[in-house]
């Protein structure tokens, strides 16, 4: 299969890249590359093929012969959203819309779509919420991600089926790592303060997944008979991985012993809190099988963090952190305020 994935050089990407790869297919990153100094590893798996270029401004011609777009390019969490809340749903809804009707036009079938299970959002949490559940967004971030869901649905038909991961919160090791995820940043500051600290009172539901459980996920989408994926949601995770966060917080201070753990409910703002229900995937995604818990995931990613000698400083740069890298290229007048590219870098 000839597969374009969309965002191959954010967190996900590399793993989305050697997955796919590791299967046989043929694989073209697109990326805009707001992240592409961002590389914390020499093993990123290089694409195929890789074309330099923002979602808002894809050709036609740029889509052809792909038998399979995955599409992760995004803002892509609630910080980036609420610093930018129109270029959000730029980016993240109208360019998305715009690139799948655009690879439609030529051709291509499927649309494997990165959603998230933050659209669930205040959800009540009386039982675990299926594909079938209310959307309670309460992000900019969650909104266009409903928004783009609704609207590929709308594109559906017997040449083109999306289909929808609601992926649970990341976690784990990327060539392109992220420190501001909520298991990856926890560990980060028990290593490097001896502290696990949340600010929270450690109530609200927060499911979790591997980024490779992600990757194997779109790959199984990517494979699967149309008619067990055309037009469909899927969560992606797993039902023993529904998480308080003051779970994750104690699953950490387990992992580094060291670290001295505290819940100190200071802040009350956090209104998502959704416990999700993952029946679904693993009974009607082919192939589908996490494999990551989060005890191996933390002794992962505490191990990534004891390899590198990172400090309390260094964690918290842009090189780890994607709303601090977005506002240092707007700042560095590398990127105009509506992100695209001036002449200065590009
Ligand atoms: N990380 C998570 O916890 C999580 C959970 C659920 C869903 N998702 C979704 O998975 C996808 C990938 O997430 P990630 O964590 O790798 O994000 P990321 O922010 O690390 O990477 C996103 C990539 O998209 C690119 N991009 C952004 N705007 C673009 C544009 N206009 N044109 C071209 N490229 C553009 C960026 O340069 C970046 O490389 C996103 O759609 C995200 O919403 C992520």
């Amino acid at each position: 299969m000839r597969v374009l994935i969309t965002g191959h050089l954010g967190y996900i990407g590399p793993i989305m890249i050697r997955t796919f790869k590791d299967a046989g297919h043929f694989v073209c990153g697109l990326d805009t590359g707001f992240f592409r100094e961002c590389l914390t590893s020499e093993t990123d798996v290089p694409p195929d093929a890789e074309i330099m270029k923002d979602i808002r401004r894809v050709e036609p011609a740029e889509l052809e012969g792909f038998d399979c777009v995955v599409h992760l390019a995004a803002l892509s969490n609630d910080p980036l959203g609420e610093l930018a809340p129109e270029l959000t749903d730029e980016i993240n809804h109208h360019a998305s819309i715009r690139v799948a009707r655009l690879a439609k036009s030529v051709g291509v079938k499927r649309f494997v779509f990165a959603s998230s299970c933050s659209i669930y959002g205040a959800s009540d949490n009386t039982s675990p919420i299926d594909e079938e559940g209310s959307l309670n967004p309460v992000s900019i971030y969650a909104v266009s991600k409903v928004k783009t869901e609704a609207d590929l649905g709308s594109l559906a038909d017997a040449g083109f089926s999306p289909v929808y991961l609601r992926n649970a919160t990341a976690y784990g090791v990327s060539p392109r790592m992220r420190l501001d995820l909520v298991l990856n940043n926890l560990i980060a500051w028990a290593k490097s303060t001896g502290r696990v600290r949340v600010l929270s009172d450690g109530t609200p539901w927060r499911p979790l997944v591997h980024i490779e459980d992600i990757s194997q996920a779109a790959l199984c989408a990517a494979e699967a008979p149309k008619s067990t994926i055309h037009n469909q949601a899927f969560n992606i995770g797993s039902d023993d991985a529904n998480y308080r966060v003051g779970e994750i917080a104690k699953a950490v201070a387990r992992s580094v012993p060291a670290a001295h753990l505290e819940i100190t409910g200071e802040s009350s703002g956090d209104l998502r809190s959704y416990k999700v229900n993952f029946d679904k995937a693993s009974r009607k995604l082919p192939g589908f099988h996490p494999v990551w818990d989060i005890e191996r995931g933390c002794r992962q990613i505490g191990d990534w963090f004891d390899s590198r000698g990172e400090t309390v400083d260094t964690f918290q740069s842009r090189r780890f952190i994607r709303l601090k890298q977005i506002k240092h290229l707007i700042s560095d007048g590398a990127v105009s305020p509506s992100l695209f590219w001036t002449t200065k870098n590009r």
